[in-house]
Parts: C-alpha cells; sequence; structure tokens
C-alpha cells in the first residue's frame, strides 16, 4: 500500500486538436473518429439522501483538469430512494453503468461516494464484464458503519446505535439500506447469519460465488481509498479505508482485518500488486468530500486519466 497526501497536477496530456503538430501517420485515425489520447469516461454513484445535484462541483473540477471527459453522475435511487435495499438498487446501477462502459472501449472510472463506495464494491463484485480501470472510493463506509449519527437519526429516530442490531439484523430490517452495512461489533454472530449484503461482499459469510466475485473485483487496475478523521458521519471514519472496530471498539487497521488476511475479496492481491492507494484528509466533513477543490488535485486528478 502506498500513502500519498499532496500529489497536485498531472502530468500534461496532449488532446487530439490540441496545438502540436499531429503525425501525418495519425490523420486517417482522427478521420475515422478514433480517439488517441482521450480521457477515460468517468461515472460518478452519489451517497445517501443525495443526487446528481451534490456532484456538480466535482463534475465540474473534472472536466476543467481534463477538458473532454464525459462525466456521468447516475440519476437513480436519489435522495429518500437511496434508502431502497442495496441489493435492489445494484442491478439498476450495473445497467447504467454498463450502457457507458459499452460506449468505452479503454475501460471507464468509477467514482462512488459513501454508501455508493458499497454499490460500487457490489457492482464490481458481481459484474464479470466490466471494463473499470480506477475505482475510487471517496468516504465510504467499506468495512461497514457503527455510529450515532444525523444520518442515523433521519432513519431511526432516537434510537441508540447500541440498539440498531434489533431494528436491523432480520429480514425487514435489511430492507433499510443503512442495515445492510451495518456492522455492529457486539453482535457478530447476528451480523454474519443475518446481514445480506455486507459479510457476503465481504466474503465474511462463505457464498458459492466467492470466487468468481473475486476475479470480477480484481479486474480493477487501482483502487483508490479517500477519508479522513473529521468526517464525522462514517463511524469509524478508518471505515473508508477498511479498517474496523474489535468487540472492544478500537479500531483494527485494513491490513490486520480477516477478510485482508485470507484475501476473501481480493483486497490483499490488490495491495500486495501496489494498487490499493489511501489518501487521508483531516478538515473535511463528510458532506463536503466531493467539493472539495483540495481533496480532488490531491487525491483524484492524477487517477482520472
Ligand atoms: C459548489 O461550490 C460552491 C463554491 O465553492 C459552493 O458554494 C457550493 O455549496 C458547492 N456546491 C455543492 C453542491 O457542494
Ligand atoms: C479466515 O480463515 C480462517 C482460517 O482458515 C477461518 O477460520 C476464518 O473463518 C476465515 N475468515 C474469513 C473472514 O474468511
Ligand atoms: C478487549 O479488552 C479486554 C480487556 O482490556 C481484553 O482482555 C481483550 O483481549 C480485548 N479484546 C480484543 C478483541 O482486543
Ligand atoms: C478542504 O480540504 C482540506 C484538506 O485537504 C481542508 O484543510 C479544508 O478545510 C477543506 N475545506 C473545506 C471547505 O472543507
Amino acid at each position: 500500500m502506498r500513502q500519498f497526501k499532496c500529489l497536485s497536477g498531472s502530468p500534461p496530456r496532449v488532446v487530439a486538436g490540441s496545438h502540436r503538430p499531429l503525425p501525418l501517420l495519425l490523420l486517417p485515425l482522427l478521420l475515422a473518429g478514433v480517439c488517441i489520447d482521450c480521457y477515460k469516461p468517468v461515472i460518478i454513484v452519489h451517497g445517501i439522501f443525495d443526487g446528481p445535484k451534490q456532484f456538480r462541483n466535482l463534475s465540474k473540477f473534472i472536466k476543467e483538469a481534463h477538458p473532454g471527459t464525459e462525466v456521468t453522475v447516475i440519476d437513480l435511487y436519489d435522495n429518500l430512494a437511496s434508502l431502497q435495499p442495496l441489493w435492489k438498487q445494484v442491478p439498476d446501477f450495473r445497467k447504467a453503468s454498463m450502457a457507458i462502459m459499452q460506449k468505452a472501449p479503454d475501460g471507464v472510472h468509477l467514482l462512488c461516494f459513501s454508501q455508493g463506495g458499497l454499490l460500487c464494491r457490489a457492482l464490481l463484485s458481481t459484474t464479470p464484464n466490466h471494463n473499470v480501470h480506477t475505482f475510487i472510493s471517496l468516504s465510504s463506509p467499506l468495512a461497514g458503519q457503527y455510529g450515532d449519527t444525523d444520518c442515523l437519526q433521519k432513519v431511526f429516530h432516537n434510537v441508540l446505535k447500541k440498539n440498531v442490531h434489533y431494528l436491523c439484523y432480520n429480514k425487514l430490517g435489511q430492507k433499510v439500506s443503512i442495515c445492510d452495512y451495518w456492522n455492529d461489533p457486539h453482535y457478530r454472530p447476528s451480523y454474519l447469519q443475518h446481514n445480506i449484503f455486507l459479510p457476503l461482499l465481504n466474503g465474511e459469510r462463505a457464498h458459492r460465488d466467492m470466487k468468481a466475485w473475486r476475479e470480477n473485483f480484481l479486474r480493477i487496475k487501482k483502487l483508490v481509498l479517500i477519508g479522513g478523521p473529521d468526517d464525522g458521519v462514517i463511524t469509524p471514519w478508518q471505515s473508508s479505508h477498511f479498517g474496523f472496530y474489535d468487540s472492544n471498539e478500537s479500531v483494527v487497521e485494513m491490513q490486520n482485518q480477516e477478510f485482508y488476511g485470507n484475501d476473501t475479496f481480493g483486497l490483499k492481491t490488490l495491495d500486495a500488486r501496489g494498487d490499493v492507494l489511501m489518501c487521508l484528509h483531516s478538515g473535511v466533513k463528510h458532506t463536503t468530500w466531493h467539493s472539495n477543490f483540495t481533496v480532488f488535485t490531491s487525491c483524484m486528478e492524477k487517477w482520472l486519466t
């Protein structure tokens, strides 16, 4: 794993149509509409209680840094609809992304915020023919969520985090998206048995598609994990970097997680390949990650080529 903090700017790119004289050889290709040095399309998946509107600034950052990039924020399950069960949302996000991937022979980038990061993981693991190059996870509870936050209060009025497991770990609860990644470290057996989403994605509960899901996930070339201690929503914030609480609520880092050690879904392989990049920023609140220009230049720009 490599840590990077302040890699601002990316090497200048020459885009077809700029002033550098083109070798004659390339002319026929250009005339045939072949793109010589294009940026890959970027697909953005929003988080809970938001939608495309919240990603206007980020889309602008991308297009200004890399002119000509096709940026699509998938307009599905916006706002309150984001509470729908994740396994219901995944096929629809898959369909919308595949339409973009099929028109991009060189692949696409997937940039997913918060709950969207989990949707994207599920999409990557269950789609054999995806062509996602870089997967950027922007402050996403990748190892689960366990914390009293405003966001939680909107859904479970006045229920304390220690009691949420009663609501979440059953058939009805699993129909609410948050419950699909609710990870109560004090009710591990219940989480493993009744949570129908995260334990499968993490391979914490064995299932017959594990090997295939792992292979699908490993088609990505780079995984960029962005998060930080002042997030205020993702709890523990280290979940954005695949860390999580043990039964004493002490945070166990990614490399010491069992799903990492057993390489159940490909994370260890990806890391050994040098393709897991962690980006950490203090001073960024959850809902401002995607409009912070410093975060964009230091954690995203370089990878979205
Ligand atoms: C976009 O940036 C402007 C200026 O920095 C800010 O006022 C606005 O709240 C941002 N919009 C979003 C959706 O974050
Ligand atoms: C990891 O492997 C050990 C030993 O084979 C096994 O006991 C454990 O359940 C596995 N855990 C996960 C999350 O796969
Ligand atoms: C939790 O804390 C207790 C007491 O400090 C200790 O004995 C135990 O080993 C800890 N458990 C874990 C999983 O670290
Ligand atoms: C943007 O991110 C930087 C960290 O790189 C942080 O210091 C700053 O406070 C953030 N700005 C806002 C408006 O969140």
